[in-house]
This record gives C-alpha cells, sequence and structure tokens, in this order.
C-alpha cells in the first residue's frame, strides 16, 4: 500500500475524503489471477476508503497468460470493493483495444458504474462530490503508433452542475495539462511507473511527457494528480523498481 496525502486548493476546510485507487489489473494467470484479484480487494477493503476507483486496462495483452481471467469474475471480484461513497471504473487503452464490449457488460452486471466520459454525483450535504471518468486518450488505433482518443473532458464536466468538488478518473496522465482546476483531483494509471524504475527515473514511459507524469503525486499550478504504478504487468511480465501498488489518497 502507498499513502498519498494530497490537499488542493479550495478543498473544503476540514473535509477529510479516503480513496482507495486501484490500476492496470491486466487479469490472466499466472499474475494476476483470480485469488490474486480478491487479496487485492481485501486490501482495499482493510483501507476503509469512502470512495474506491479502478482505473482500467483489465485485458492482460501479454502471451503469458496461461488461464484467462473473463471479464464477469472479475468484475465479479471488483464488486466486492467496500466503500460508502460508491466504487468505480474506467476502462483503459487495452480495454478497447482488445474487445470492449464483455467488459462494459461485466462491470454493468457487477453493479460497478462504468463511466466513459461521465460525471456522476455521489453523497449529500456536505459529503456531497462528483466522480468523473473519461474515456481512453489512446482508444482507437489508426496504424503503428498512432492513435484517437474517445475521451471528452469539456463533455464530462459540463455534467458537473454545482460547486461540489471533482474527482476526476482518467486512464492516461496525458490528459492533465488540459485538466481545468475546477477538478480538485485527477487520478490515473497507464504507466506502470514506467514498469521499469531506476533511481527515480523511468526510463520508458508510455507518455508524450517522459517521466514528468510518470509516478507519484504531481503538483502543476496548484493542480494535483497522483499516478498510480498499478498492480499488474502488460506486454511483458517484467516490474522492476516499480513494486505492485493499492494507492490510498486522503484528501484535505
Ligand atoms: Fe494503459
Amino acid at each position: 500500500m502507498v499513502h498519498r496525502a494530497v490537499s488542493p486548493p479550495g478543498w473544503p476546510a476540514g473535509r477529510k475524503l479516503r480513496i482507495a485507487v486501484l490500476a492496470d489489473l491486466h487479469v490472466g494467470e499466472p499474475y494476476m489471477g483470480l485469488g490474486r484479484i480478491g487479496r487485492i480487494v481485501d486490501t482495499a477493503n482493510d483501507l476503509r476508503p469512502d470512495l474506491a476507483v479502478v482505473l482500467g486496462d483489465y485485458h492482460a495483452s501479454h502471451r503469458f497468460v496461461t488461464r484467462e481471467v473473463t471479464p464477469d469474475e472479475a468484475a465479479g471480484a471488483l464488486a466486492r470493493l467496500r466503500a460508502p461513497l460508491g466504487r468505480f471504473a474506467i476502462l483503459g487503452n487495452h480495454d478497447y483495444w482488445d474487445g470492449v464490449q464483455p467488459w462494459r457488460n461485466a462491470f454493468r452486471r457487477a453493479g460497478i458504474p462504468l463511466l466513459e466520459n461521465r460525471a456522476q454525483r455521489v453523497g449529500e450535504g456536505e459529503e456531497a462530490l462528483w466522480v468523473a471518468g473519461l474515456a481512453s486518450m489512446l482508444a482507437i488505433r489508426i496504424r503503428r503508433g498512432e492513435f484517437r482518443g474517445l475521451h471528452n473532458l469539456a463533455g464530462t464536466l459540463r455534467q458537473v452542475t454545482d460547486e461540489a468538488p471533482v474527482i476526476l478518473l482518467a486512464h492516461e496522465p496525458d490528459i492533465f495539462p488540459t485538466v481545468p482546476a475546477r477538478v480538485a483531483l485527477t487520478l490515473c494509471g497507464h504507466t506502470h511507473g514506467g514498469q521499469v524504475r531506476l533511481a527515480g527515473y523511468s526510463p520508458m514511459v508510455p507518455s508524450k511527457f517522459g517521466n514528468r507524469y510518470a509516478y507519484g503525486h504531481i503538483v502543476e499550478d496548484g493542480r494535483h494528480l497522483v499516478v498510480s504504478a498499478g498492480l499488474g504487468v502488460s506486454l511483458l511480465p517484467v516490474r522492476f523498481g516499480v513494486p505492485p501498488e493499492v494507492v490510498l489518497v486522503e484528501v484535505g
């Protein structure tokens, strides 16, 4: 478990919010079987979060899967996440690339709201909050190394109709430079912290900003971003210097 304390400007005084963040599960045996997903959910529940979020990339997308974990199995395991303000999911680039509809169906059947360019209000009164989720910026592969996104940040934030704080879930941190200050906190995965990290530097980050948003708590112009190193592996079953993590973000 990794702990991040975040105090965004404008956050309601005295208000505390605990968010459990799971990212980049890349499900499938032997690295991410159902048993391990269950233990990850237990770890998140033990943190007693107010809100639990899962930030996309459920597909394994590597050739080393010895047994698949189906979307219904994975979403069913994630449905055990317990948080009074609810649990929410977004999709990652691998989910759009490798068959997205089964994941949409599975999250619906599991009762986990899947936010694809959607903002949902949770909590009442002083506890009210908007949880906004974006589609992937790399959703459609045009040709090798070239992608088109399905994300719609402006359209998603237009659904926010009052002054309650906004938590933005976005798979790829490359959205961050365009996120307005109205958003209290942006939560991302995708980078796996570079999957390989040496002395605070990641030599191969899947971001056009290189190391800038590779990992951790980043503050720019008073705007806050937390990037999780995630839990699984994709493409190559390698992690070095970036252990898998459940992140507990404490806001306020
Ligand atoms: Fe990703």
